[in-house]
């Protein structure tokens, strides 16, 4: 971040408290970062754990603020925006979000407000997530900037266009989720096979680092790095054609196009 900028946290939970340890540590300034909340062991926890400063009053803690971060529950938002109301003018809105539109967002604080929505994920609790950025009708490419710089502290980030969200909900948003249902699925069947618990954990979880590690390093697409391993007559062919004949790509398929479909009911209010 840049300037005097003050950023200030609307819902001190687990994603603004991610983004609050990403931030602090890559040297954003804690007197420059406010954080509310409604619960005060959660003000008193930010206080002690990052130096910022923790209000429970949004009105008042977004005064003069740069930039806004909403990160509270989607149920949450409707009292949230209105506590907001012409509080911040000619601040950046970041909302996190999941199916909150832009639109919504600039309806209730007024047309002109500039705002990029973000999905991000879980990984980002770690470091290591990646979020998907698109403006609203009033944000420019400055915006976008900002909020991918404010991001880029908890991990990867690409910009995409509203329509797309419920994709990206589809594939990263809920994405971890399959990729533990994955893994955990390998366990089981590495202790049918006879390995202990833990050790079919330890295998599992290497492999699956270790094969998002080489996929990125070797900028090879998934599809060339399977076939390289996969000879002809050997192990690897024998538990794919199984994969195969299940139809997994089938499987992700519906399951994607499920998450999507229920993001857009959320976003309308189902
Ligand atoms: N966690 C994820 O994996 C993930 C991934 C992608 C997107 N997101 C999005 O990130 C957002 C935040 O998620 P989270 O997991 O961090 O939620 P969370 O842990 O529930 O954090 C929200 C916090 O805001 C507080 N709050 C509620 N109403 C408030 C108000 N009017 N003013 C100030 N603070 C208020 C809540 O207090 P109470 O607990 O007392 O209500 C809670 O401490 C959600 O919109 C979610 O869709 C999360």
């Amino acid at each position: 971040m840049s300037g005097n900028d003050r950023i200030v946290f609307i819902g001190a939970g687990n994603m603004a408290e991610a983004l609050v340890r990403g931030l602090v540590k890559s040297g954003v300034p804690p007197q420059s970062v406010t954080v509310t909340d409604l619960r005060e062991e959660r003000r008193d926890y930010f206080r002690a754990s990052f130096g910022v400063s923790a209000s429970a009053d949004n009105c008042e803690a977004v005064r003069g603020a740069g930039v806004v971060v909403l990160a509270v529950k989607p149920q949450q938002f409707a009292a949230v925006l209105e506590s907001l109301k012409g509080a911040a003018p000619g601040a950046l809105i970041i909302s996190i979000a999941a199916g909150i539109t832009t639109g919504r967002i600039e309806a209730a604080l007024g047309s002109g407000t500039r705002v990029v929505r973000v999905m991000p994920n879980t990984p980002a609790l770690v470091g290591a997530g990646v979020s998907a950025l698109c403006a609203g009708a009033s944000a420019g490419s400055d915006d976008l900037a900002v909020a991918e710089r404010l991001l880029a502290a908890v991990g990867a980030t690409v910009r995409v266009e509203e329509a797309q969200m419920d994709a990206v909900t589809a594939v990263s948003g809920s994405g971890p989720a399959y990729i533990f249902r994955v893994m955990e699925a390998m366990e089981q069947a590495g202790v049918v096979l006879g390995l202990s618990a833990g050790v079919a954990r330890e295998l599992v979880l290497g492999t699956v680092m270790g094969a998002a590690q080489l996929a990125r390093e070797s900028g090879r697409a998934p599809s060339e790095l399977r076939e390289q391993v996969t000879s002809k007559g050997g192990t690897t062919e024998a538990a794919l054609r199984v994969l195969n004949e299940r139809d997994l790509a089938g499987a992700f398929s519906a399951a994607l196009a499920a998450a999507a479909a229920r993001s857009r009911e959320l976003a309308g209010g189902a």
